[in-house]
């Protein structure tokens, strides 16, 4: 091979950085600049050769067009009484004329393995290290079967020996760049992998299933650094939005603000990408939104992005799928940044994190939806004695309890970890406020018109029947579950309220409530607090059958001017900084 020659492959090789395409063009090329029939490359790992790639022209002509030779993936310690391995050890290339002729004085043997595997007959062949900065191996390339100008075999040359070892030599740093990226990528993904699984273990314990999606979408956005997504969940035959995040959006927004309540549902069809992957249960990953390829049944929807100025490029929509692999609902992440925070499309390793962590989470969705059925039918079960109640009223609190405390936690610069896990809580636990009921009789409970005192006593004792259902359990989650039912109605200033200062764990089903000092203050836990104005703001902003339906507008006032004597004015605060939000998440329900 002349020089210049030599010189343009030296530059083409180096100029290749991953490591596996740098390995197959350097036998490529090697074999190319001295004429041989197949080559091979091992690497060291740890203490054994591991072959990399492998190349064999007699083989290959056997195949169809465009097949490739098998996978071939195998490895052996490093030991002299090996070709490869003697190689490594004593940093000589060898020159074999004959493998199945190798002197016995020498310590090593042609394994005739592969041949015998293959039917292939290898006669000639030259090993050399290759060798990167500070003389350190960092593998064996093997060319296999010289070819003279006929096409026969023959034997390597010392000239050909010197070709290749000089071949080799420069692109050693090129070799040790690319082994370099590939270590780093390994400790990456090992790194990103197990980040995934310490998220797993706080996705567990995670007790409320709407905290838990908003987590997942937050958590998968963080691992592969995508700007935006949104998260759906299954709803009978149509898919109902969760949460939609935006880093993009909320960038622009003032400290402590949320992006506008979203409330929209459609239904599971192939035609749009999030029913298309509820469908078809596999993950679907889209470089570039306005160009999908024809001939595929789904189709992007510019609507949101016309209505928002924003642009979305890549998606990775995923199937979210519980422990008995039934469908929960869709997990969708858009726009890929690269380190400048430009959109890039999702690439395999993406797919891997994501997969991995989706598959992770069905655990936690499975455990938290049970939960939330069971809560559910608990409610239902309550509804069903008291009919002036109604499951919207009961989800409608919840959303807004959290809501309040999410402002109230900003306005307090209340730590993450302590918000996560109040707001967990928070949103179970508000549901239960009114269990108690189920245990007042029905004279009372169904009684339409005002009540007598006795009766408005008897009817007040549901706070403390509520607060004994969850008396034995000493969880936080069921801690806060009593709270909310002991404490709801009690008023800020202690000017009245109830139970108050009495010995509700004695409370006798059945008895008038016993009057007994007020609490005041923060002796009301900041749970029962919140829950008390979410409570009497839906109350009046509904409909009973005791009273028509207050406009919001009304409402909001009520609330306003309840601030410091029955609610606690830091909890109004920040109910009126978010109204509008409220208002929004009301009317997302619909009329009841
Ligand atoms: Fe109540
Ligand atoms: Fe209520």
């Amino acid at each position: 091979m002349k020089k210049d020659e030599l010189k343009k492959v030296k530059n083409s090789l180096s100029s290749i950085k991953d490591f596996d395409d740098l390995l197959n063009s350097l036998l490529t090329q090697t074999r190319k600049a001295i004429p041989s029939d197949a080559g091979s490359i091992y690497i060291v790992e740890e203490k054994k050769l591991t072959i990399r790639c492998a190349q064999n022209d007699t083989q290959q002509k056997d195949l169809e067009e465009g097949e490739e030779l098998p996978f071939v993936s195998f490895s052996f310690p490093i030991t002299k009484t090996s070709i490869a391995g003697y190689c490594v050890l004593s940093k000589e290339p060898l020159n074999i004329k004959d493998a199945y002729n190798i002197p016995k004085s020498e310590p090593y043997k042609f394994n005739v393995g592969t041949d015998v595997v293959t039917g292939y007959k290898t006669i000639s062949s030259i090993a050399l290290p290759l060798f990167v900065a500070g003389g350190r191996v960092l593998g064996v390339l093997q060319l296999i079967n010289r070819l003279d100008k006929d096409g026969k075999v023959t034997t390597f040359s010392d000239d050909d020996l010197e070709i290749a070892q000089d071949l080799t030599l420069s692109i050693s740093t090129a070799l040790e760049m690319a082994e370099a990226a590939e270590l780093s990528n390994a400790a990456y993904r090992g790194k990103h992998l197990q980040s995934i699984f310490e998220i797993d273990q706080k996705l567990n314990e995670i007790q409320d299933i709407d905290v838990l999606l908003e987590r997942i979408l937050t958590e998968a956005r963080k691992i592969v650094n995508a700007d935006a997504g949104s998260i759906y969940e299954v709803q009978g035959k149509n898919l109902a939005i969760k949460y939609a995040q935006n880093d993009t959006q909320s960038a622009k927004l003032q400290p402590g603000e949320k992006l506008p309540f979203l409330s929209f549902s459609f239904p599971i069809t192939e035609k749009s990408i999030s029913g298309y992957v509820a469908l078809s249960g596999e993950t679907l990953n889209i470089h570039d939104a306005y160009k999908i390829p024809e001939g595929v049944p789904y189709s992007f929807n510019p609507a949101s992005d016309t209505a928002t100025g924003y642009h979305t490029k890549s998606m990775l929509t995923i199937p979210l799928k519980i422990a008995d692999s039934s469908l929960l609902g869709v997990l969708q992440i858009i726009n890929a940044k690269n380190e400048e925070g430009e959109y890039i499309e999702f690439d395999a390793d993406a797919e891997l994190y994501i997969n991995h962590f989706a598959a992770n989470a069905a655990n936690a969705l499975g455990q938290a939806k049970s939960r939330r059925d069971l809560i559910d039918a608990m409610t239902e079960m309550a509804n069903m004695r008291d009919p002036k109640e109604t499951g919207m009223h009961v989800a409608r609190v919840s959303k807004f309890s959290v809501e309040i405390y999410d402002r109230w936690a900003f306005n307090h610069n209340i730590d993450e970890s302590t918000r996560e896990k109040f707001r967990d809580f928070l949103a179970t636990a508000s549901k239960c406020h009114d269990f108690g009921k189920i245990g007042i009789e029905d004279k009372i409970l169904k009684k339409p018109g005002r009540f007598d005192d006795d009766e408005r006593a008897i009817m007040n004792s549901h706070t403390c029947l509520g607060a004994l259902l969850f008396k034995n359990f000493n969880s936080p989650l069921f801690q806060m579950c009593q709270n909310i039912n002991l404490r709801h109605h009690e008023w800020w200033d202690g000017s009245r309220g109830y139970p108050g200062k009495m010995d509700w764990e004695s409370y006798e089903q059945g008895n008038p409530l016993p009057k007994a000092e007020c609490l005041k203050g923060e002796e009301i836990p900041l749970e029962a607090r919140i829950v008390s104005v979410a409570d009497v703001f839906d109350a009046l902003s509904h409909a009973r059958v005791y009273k028509p339906a207050w406009t919001m507008e009304d409402a909001v006032n009520e609330i306003q001017k309840c601030s410091g004597t029955q609610f606690d004015p830091g909890v109004v605060e920040a109910f009126m900084q978010i109204k509008d939000r409220l208002i929004a998440i009301s009317n997302s329900y619909g009329s009841d």
